[in-house]
């Protein structure tokens, strides 16, 4: 399970990481550099060249270091972002928090090697710290320790998290988080679960 993880996060991200391997400092990532990152790599199963196709976010945070956009220009790729998340229709944010831990342990998924019917996990530990249980987690994201213990589980709060979870982009232009909702890595009901993973009181992430 922690091998896949890792390979996971490479995966999920690998649009990312390529408009950041062609950034340099001071230049702006041509229509030609582009050309020549498709170039680079070919489509295998469900891993698709478009995956490269930067939207303005991926293009904003490419070709500057995010120390150095405009407050403006980033507060505009948030505010879209978030106009875009998607809420469940049924009103109802959080779902079972023991499926939520399961989605946040697995890191299978969207490789493509992966089969594309079975569901994607969330890969959560290879960043954050969860519950106290699980002893093996990455730092490149805060641990959520606690997350709703400290927060509580007001409707704010659930749709906050929920966002956050379904589009990071929305509320830091630049994440590095990937975007579980808007790019379908996890279904309406896996980003109720994860949500619930992190705000139900007897989930352990809250004990
Ligand atoms: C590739 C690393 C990575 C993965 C995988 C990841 N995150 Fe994150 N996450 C981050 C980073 C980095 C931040 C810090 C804020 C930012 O950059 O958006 C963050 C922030 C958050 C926050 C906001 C914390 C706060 O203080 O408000 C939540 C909630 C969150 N992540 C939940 C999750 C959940 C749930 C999963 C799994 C479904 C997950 N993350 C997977 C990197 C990751």
């Amino acid at each position: 399970m922690r091998n896949l993880k890792r390979a996971f996060v490479s995966v999920s991200v690998s649009a990312l990481v390529a408009a950041g391997c062609a950034t340099v400092a001071d230049k702006t990532v041509t229509q030609e550099d582009l050309k020549i990152i498709k170039a680079s790599f070919r489509e295998n199963g469900q891993a698709k060249l478009d995956r490269l196709d930067q939207d303005e976010a991926q293009r904003l945070c490419s070709n500057a270091p995010p120390a150095t956009i405009a407050k403006a220009d980033a507060e505009r790729v948030e505010k879209m972002n978030l106009e875009s998340i998607k809420y469940p229709a049924d009103g109802r944010l959080m779902g079972d928090w023991q499926q939520g831990e399961r989605i946040a342990q697995t890191g299978v998924g969207k490789q493509y090697s992966d089969n594309p019917a079975t569901p994607s996990g969330g890969n959560c530990y290879a960043c954050h710290q969860l519950s106290k249980a699980e002893i093996s987690f990455g730092t490149i994201g805060p641990s959520l320790y606690n997350y709703g213990k400290l927060r509580g589980t007001s409707v704010e709060m659930q749709r906050y998290t929920y966002g956050r979870i379904y589009n990071p982009q929305a509320y830091s232009a630049c994440s590095n988080m990937p975007r579980f909702g808007h790019n379908g890595i996890l279904t309406e009901q896996q980003l109720k679960d994860v949500t619930a993973l992190l705000l139900d009181p007897k989930s352990p992430v809250n004990q």
